[in-house]
């Protein structure tokens, strides 16, 4: 698949989606909105996938939703524009596999959602954090005021949201918003072997812990062990549960296929 503002690449079953459009600080109009969709309706629900890599070209991860076509917009507008964003991230957040956002510069406004739609986020000491929306007179649009609190705390989350302040990596990492901080020069690589590291692991058991997780978030205690007993109980339906614990008996490394 061709794309003007993403760049996509698979090695050793894991993606790594580029967005590629630095002039603009990889800034989301509708054309790499756009692309987005098609790229997660397609390419990244590829069957051989392990997991996927985000990140962005030059200087910014993303800075934002595109302002100047923001600008224009009326309610009408605003309200498919907004759509369109928060279903591209739903749809990525539900992603079978683990997607891990590598965060190399700016994160703001829909860059810091489009970060907290995916499992695990490292950044760069570069990287700078926020939701400035209520500076441009919005709230954040791409479900930033949902998932910010579920991952830093509601307080913490209106904080950020209420003050629009960018808080730099080291800030980000003492809220919970990253998992680590790294040097820019090592982020990729970084990234890169802890993806490998949950390739190695079944790919199965790897998506079922995804589910239980996230299924188990949006409903109550009860009702979510059901949900993670189900999925316990079909591992050992599986293969990879047969081989994974065959491998520990005989001491040797399994080989999940
Ligand atoms: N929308 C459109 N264009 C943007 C943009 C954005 N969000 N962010 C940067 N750009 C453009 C700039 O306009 C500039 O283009 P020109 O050269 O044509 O003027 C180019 O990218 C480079 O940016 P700067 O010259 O501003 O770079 P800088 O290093 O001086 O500053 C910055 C970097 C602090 C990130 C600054 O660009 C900035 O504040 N950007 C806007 C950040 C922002 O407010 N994001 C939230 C948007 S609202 C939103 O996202 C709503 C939502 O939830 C859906």
């Amino acid at each position: 698949m061709d794309y003007s503002r993403l760049k996509w690449h698979v090695e050793d079953k894991i993606g790594v989606l580029t967005l590629n459009s630095p002039e603009t600080l990889n800034a989301l109009d509708s054309i790499i909105l756009n692309e987005l969709e098609a790229w997660v309706d397609g390419p990244a629900q590829e069957e051989t996938l392990r997991a996927i890599v985000i990140t962005g070209e030059g200087k910014a991860f993303v800075a934002g939703a595109d302002i100047k076509e923001m600008l224009s917009l009326d309610a009408q507008g605003a309200k498919k524009f907004g759509m369109l964003g928060s279903t591209i991230f739903r749809k990525i957040e539900k992603l079978s596999i683990p997607v891990l956002a590598a965060v190399n510069g700016f994160a703001l406004g829909g860059g810091c959602e489009l970060a907290l739609c995916c499992d695990i986020r490292l950044a760069s000491k570069r990287a700078k954090f926020g939701q400035p929306e209520v500076g441009l007179g919005i709230t954040p649009g791409f479900s930033g005021t949902l998932r910010l609190p579920r991952v830093v705390g509601v307080a913490k989350a209106k904080e950020l949201i209420y003050t629009a302040k960018i808080v730099g990596a080291d800030e980000a990492l003492s809220l919970g918003l990253v998992n680590h901080v790294v040097e820019p020069e090592e982020l990729l690589e970084k990234t890169m072997q802890m993806a490998r590291q949950i390739a190695g692991n079944s790919g199965s058991a790897v998506s079922k812990s995804k589910a239980a997780i996230d299924r188990g978030l949006d409903m109550d205690i009860d009702n979510a062990i059901l949900v993670e007993n189900d999925l316990f109980a079909l591992c050992f339906a599986q293969d990879d549960q047969k081989e994974g614990m065959q491998a520990f008996v005989n001491k040797k490394k399994p080989a999940f296929k």
